[in-house]
């Protein structure tokens, strides 16, 4: 159970936009040294910008934060990248797995290429980053591995099988996990957003790969990202495991109907266009 974020050394994971930049800002103000990865590298410098912004002011800091831009879909480079991650500061006390890509095409239109690239952006270098991370918590006997997943980690919604079927996969493996390493002082908290104003919609892949490029309703009405990153710091740092956040009635609603009325809940999404 920690108490604080001062002093971590935290890896953040799509940290060059929406909510992974917002946690890399709120950490930095809470006292962390951060890692910050994305494949945009201006995009991760400008939070790097942000971050020393907002840092509290005679934080003592033994390191300024560090950039590692690199493609977590691609298995090698992440692995790799991984190894460099752990040499920056000699140890990774936090890890926060948030990057992902959403997908906005039916199954039948959707190529088994851009399925498998979303499959391995958000699940596969989750389970990379954790299993080249991990031990050195463990020999510490300290760490913790935070995962964003998503209102669609815990229910299916049209036009995101893959989304969502990632997101499922990270709850089985991250929950599995979770049960291995009781006792062992490596907490392993997920997250489920509802709704946040992100980039998220419009990074989304269409069937043949383009990008979605509109912004859907339910993000643009969706929590401000400083404000998600602000609770989620509060619950971890209250030792929290499952954390749902800006998750709104229609988000409630629908993981409720999903898991009690099935029936009622595939005919509701799909008369509204899911989510
Ligand atoms: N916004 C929401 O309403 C919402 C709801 C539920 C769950 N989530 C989850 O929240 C997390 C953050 O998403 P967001 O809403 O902040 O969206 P976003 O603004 O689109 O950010 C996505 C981040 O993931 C990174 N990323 C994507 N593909 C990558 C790749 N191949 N290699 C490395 N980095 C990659 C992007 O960095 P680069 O472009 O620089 O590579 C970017 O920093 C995601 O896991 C998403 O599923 C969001």
């Amino acid at each position: 159970m920690r108490q604080t974020l001062a002093d971590n050394v935290i890896w953040i994971t799509g940290a060059s936009s929406g909510i992974g930049r917002a946690l890399a800002v709120e950490a930095a103000r809470r006292g962390a040294t951060l890692i910050l990865s994305g494949r945009n590298e201006t995009a991760l410098h400008e939070t790097a910008a942000l971050c020393a912004e907002h840092r509290l002011s005679g934080a003592p800091r033994l390191h300024a934060d560090a950039i590692l831009p690199f493609d977590l879909a691609a298995p090698n480079v992440r692995r790799q990248a991984a190894q460099k991650a752990l040499g920056i500061f000699g140890r990774i006390d936090i890890l926060v797995l948030n990057a992902g890509v959403s997908q906005r095409a039916r199954f039948a239109e959707t190529s088994p290429k851009v399925f498998d690239l979303i499959m391995e952006t958000n699940f596969g270098s989750a389970v990379d980053l954790t299993r080249a991370v991990l031990p050195q918590m463990l020999e510490r006997r300290s760490g913790m591995i935070v995962c964003i997943s998503s209102v669609a980690g815990l229910m299916g919604a049209p036009l995101r099988t893959a989304y969502s079927a990632s997101k499922h996969a990270l709850m089985g493996f991250f929950g599995s996990l979770r049960a291995e390493l009781y006792g062992s002082d490596v907490q392993v908290s997920m997250v489920y957003p509802g709704f946040v104003h992100t980039m998220i919609s419009e990074n989304a892949l269409s069937g043949d790969g383009a990008r979605h490029g509109e912004l859907d309703p339910l993000q643009r009405a969706g929590q401000k990202p400083t404000e998600t990153a602000h609770i989620v710091w509060n619950k971890l740092e209250a030792g929290a495991l499952d954390i749902r956040v800006a998750f709104d009635f229609k988000a409630r609603l629908g993981v409720f109907l999903a898991r009690h009325f099935p029936k009622l809940f595939v005919r509701s999404i799909s008369r509204h266009g899911g989510l």
